[in-house]
């Protein structure tokens, strides 16, 4: 399954997540992207691969400059500032208006978390289970603004007879960096790997490569109510396990700090996803090996 061809809005263009996305989409479509652009380095590269690039404030909420007539509307935007006010406006209400501002739109795509679901320990979360607060200790609006902006879409999806898709991402990694390219930043600055005493800390790591080759189905399973799924890599993978394969392969030392001040293990089941967008490819050892050479080249090349 492709996309091709269309007029897609998508929400921060420049984040971790969706820049290799936007990349991907904008060589066969025209990809109009939404974001301050903070940082204007991040504009040029984006403007240089085609998107085009739309200023707009989602905590503002004002979307009177953004075309409303498009085929396909990507939220990738996330605002993190621990503000509830803020958050909430910037997530959820945000949410809704754009799914109102662009309601003729073919699909509406929204990126949840699986930080939405109650802590579980080991257990494979399905998208019936409990949701909870679950990254609490270390971002205190992150989940409750993830559930209330799922709950604002799905209302949207109805009210508006908007096919939506919702998809829950796990650990999104790759050559554009990730929570693991952050582990191995604090190894070599010689700072500790938080690590929940409820081990070991399973996930479901997913590359940004299987992000963008799962996009184009999940699309399509676009409903109304909305598609509810999770979205991650084929393989369960401990934290603890991953930091050591950095260490492996890097040489830097790493050591792990035990605390529940942290985000405990989140691991999913996914068959729905395997059923909407078939299974992932790119192995856990393989991804990682590619984000150090692209972030790192230097710790590669070891005699
Ligand atoms: N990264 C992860 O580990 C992870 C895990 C699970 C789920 N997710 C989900 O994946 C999606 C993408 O996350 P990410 O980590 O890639 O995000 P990110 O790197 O933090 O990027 C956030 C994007 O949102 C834009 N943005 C922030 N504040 C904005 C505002 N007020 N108005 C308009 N745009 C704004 C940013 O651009 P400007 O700052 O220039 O505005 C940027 O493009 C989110 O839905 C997130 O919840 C991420």
């Amino acid at each position: 399954m492709e996309l091709t061809g269309k007029t897609i809005l998508m929400t921060g263009p420049t984040g971790q997540v969706a820049r290799p996305v936007a990349e991907a989409l904008a060589r066969d479509n025209e990809v109009i992207g939404l974001a301050r652009f903070s940082d204007p380095a991040q504009r040029e590269h984006l403007e240089a691969v085609g998107v085009t690039c739309l200023p707009v404030d989602l905590a503002a909420g004002d979307l009177s400059a953004v075309p409303a007539e498009v085929d396909l509307v990507l939220n990738l935007a996330v605002v993190k500032s621990g503000r509830w006010e803020v958050d909430l406006r910037a997530n959820a209400e945000a949410a809704g208006l754009l799914m109102a501002h662009c309601h003729r739109a073919e699909a509406f795509f929204h990126c949840s978390s699986t930080g939405v679901y109650q802590h579980a320990g080991a257990h494979r979360l399905t998208e019936t289970d409990p949701l909870g607060d679950n990254h609490r200790a270390i971002m205190p609006t992150y989940s409750i603004a993830k559930i209330a902006a799922e709950a604002v879409v799905r209302t949207g999806a109805r009210i508006h007879d908007l096919p939506t898709t919702i998809a829950r991402l796990n650990v999104p990694y790759g050559d554009n960096g990730g929570w693991p390219a952050w582990h191995l930043e604090f190894m070599l600055a010689g700072s500790p790997v938080a690590v929940h005493p409820d081990r070991p800390n399973l996930f479901n790591p997913i590359h940004e490569q299987d992000i963008i080759a799962t996009l184009p189905a999940l699309v399509a399973a676009a409903a109304v109510p909305a598609t509810i799924v999770n979205w991650g890599g084929d393989e369960q993978v401990a934290l603890e396990d991953w930091v050591a394969y950095l260490s492996e392969l890097t040489g830097v030392e790493a050591t792990l700090l035990e605390t529940d001040q942290t985000i405990g293990g989140v691991t999913v089941d996914l068959t729905r996803l395997h059923e909407l967008a078939g299974h992932t490819t790119v192995t856990w050892k393989d991804g990682f090996r590619r984000m150090v050479a692209a972030r790192h080249p230097e710790l590669l090349d070891r005699p």
